[in-house]
């Protein structure tokens, strides 16, 4: 067992955190949509096809936003396929799938109703444009009088969708995109199109596309040519990434939230230094709109071969140590909130997923999905500065933290020890919150790292109750190695 300290002290405040840090993502990607949100026929769906099992998991994580349809798959997507009674089958490039366009833009926003979520939409600027993106527009907000939204209309949805949140296409410095362009060809469409949409509907907040990751070799010139052609167009860059143990390397993956943060700084600092240049005041903030633990790595070595409808794709089972991973990341996030104003974790359900849906069979939570709820629930507020002291693990301190308090006055610490040996012993100074007790306190471990939740024991890894002690003004836990605690002080 090692030391650990930090402070928690309301006067440091980093800001509010924008409830959009906790959306999620819905792709047309293996069976996300297919046999995931929609299973007609299935026991527990709705008329229109909807699962409500599905519906009631995605409810207890407390997802906010949700970005849909893609991804990859919107570089190449036409949305007239997805609305009105006549739906081509067209095939998707981007995952070698066959796609029935049975759902789409109509259907996805009675889900978003049915699961309390925000829309965050994606325009194709792939291997389509701005008059595209403007029909889409016109199809979605404008109540009615033009073709395009008395189509609506006739297609059922009377009342304009309203969708505020809008993606100015996809990863398109990435050149597995469909239509993928240099950074001064999209920045000058992005500016376009932006412009346009707005045009038609002024209240739009939009975002750019960012850089895949903070590996991509133009990361960073990508993000500063794109901004200097639609600085004064867009509200958010978008930030993209996904971590794995690369060649087993388990120290560095647990350091993933590191990783985050230096990511997340970096594009701060190129979005401030666009503004400097251009002598703006506005300031461009970010939307990490795909972050998680993906094990790329096998995708690559086995990828699809056959075409195929709702294949099983990208189906990653998750264990103890990627949930802790995916605690470390949403510190990160909300670490930053005063910039991160939003984020997705992609995906929703099946596909890199905190939710699990058999087809015809049960639906249960992966061991990710207890970080995320719990953050989704005592993550709001105002964002406290706490900057711990540990012992390292690897590159970094074993000890990743953040606190959050809440509009109640109540305050949540969330804490990963991603030391794999050492247990640490916190003792957190909380006099400056005055008068406060231990309301609750969680902590997720296993002896075994890579236990798993399953259809047979769906409730194997989940946060238990864990002993913490408040006197004095010190708060006193023991986080064990590989943990993720969640202890509220009110
Ligand atoms: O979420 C899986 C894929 O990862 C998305 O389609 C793409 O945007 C990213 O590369």
């Amino acid at each position: 067992m090692t030391d650990a300290s930090l402070t928690i002290d309301p006067a440091f405040s980093i800001g509010t955190v924008d409830p959009r840090l906790f959306g999620s993502f819905v792709e047309h990607l293996g069976r996300c949509v297919y046999t995931g949100i929609y299973e007609p026929g299935h026991p527990a769906a709705d008329e229109s096809g909807l699962r409500r099992d599905v519906l009631d998991l995605v409810r207890e994580l407390g997802v906010t936003v949700v970005r849909y349809p893609g991804g990859n798959f919107v570089s190449g997507y036409r949305w007239e396929d997805g609305v009105g009674p006549d739906r081509p089958v067209r095939l998707d490039p981007a995952w070698k799938s066959i796609e029935t366009n049975e759902f789409g833009l109509g259907e996805f926003m009675t889900w978003a109703r049915a699961a309390g979520v925000a829309p965050m939409m994606a325009v194709n600027l792939g291997t389509r444009g701005v008059q595209e993106a403007c029909d889409l527009l016109e199809y979605a907000n404008h109540p009615s009088g033009t073709t395009l939204s008395d189509l609506r209309v006739k297609h059922g949805a009377a009342e304009p969708y309203d969708i505020r949140m809008w993606c100015l296409g996809n990863e398109m410095d990435g050149p597995w995109q469909t239509g993928h362009k240099t950074a001064r060809e999209y920045g000058r469409l992005a500016a376009e199109t932006a412009r346009a949409m707005r045009m038609i509907d002024p209240g739009l907040e939009l975002v750019a596309c960012g850089s895949s990751n903070a590996e991509m070799p133009t990361f960073g010139t990508w993000e500063a040519t794109v901004l200097e052609e639609a600085y004064d167009q867009v509200d958010y860059v978008s930030l993209h990434s996904y971590y794995e143990p690369k060649d087993g390397d388990v120290t560095a993956f647990l350091a993933s939230g590191a990783a985050m943060e230096a990511y997340i700084e970096d594009t701060i600092a190129t979005c401030d230094h666009v503004r400097a240049k251009l002598r703006r005041s506005k300031r461009v903030n970010l939307s990490f709109d795909e972050w998680n633990v993906w094990y790329l790595s096998r995708f690559q070595n086995d990828p699809p071969t056959e075409w195929a409808h709702a294949p099983r794709l990208l189906e990653d089972h998750y264990n103890v140590m990627d949930a802790v991973v995916v605690g470390s990341l949403l510190i990160a996030l909300l670490r930053h909130a005063d910039r991160v104003r939003m984020a997705c974790q992609a995906q929703l359900v099946n596909v890199i997923a905190p939710i699990v849906a058999q087809p015809g069979g049960p639906a249960w939570r992966q061991t990710i999905f207890h970080p995320f709820s719990q953050a989704a629930r005592y993550g709001r507020g105002e964002v406290l500065r706490v900057e711990p002291v540990s012992p390292a693990a690897g590159e970094v301190p074993a000890l990743h933290a953040t606190a959050v308090r809440g509009e109640d006055g109540t305050v949540t610490l969330f804490a990963v020890n991603r030391s794999r040996s050492d247990a640490l012993d916190l003792a957190a100074d909380a006099r400056a919150l005055g008068d406060v007790r231990v309301l609750e306190s969680w902590v997720l471990t296993d002896s075994d790292l890579d236990a798993r939740n399953s259809a047979t024991d769906p409730d194997r890894v989940r946060p238990r109750t864990a002993a913490s002690t408040l006197e004095d003004g010190v708060l006193r836990a023991v986080l064990p190695p590989v943990s993720w605690s969640v202890i509220r002080l009110g």
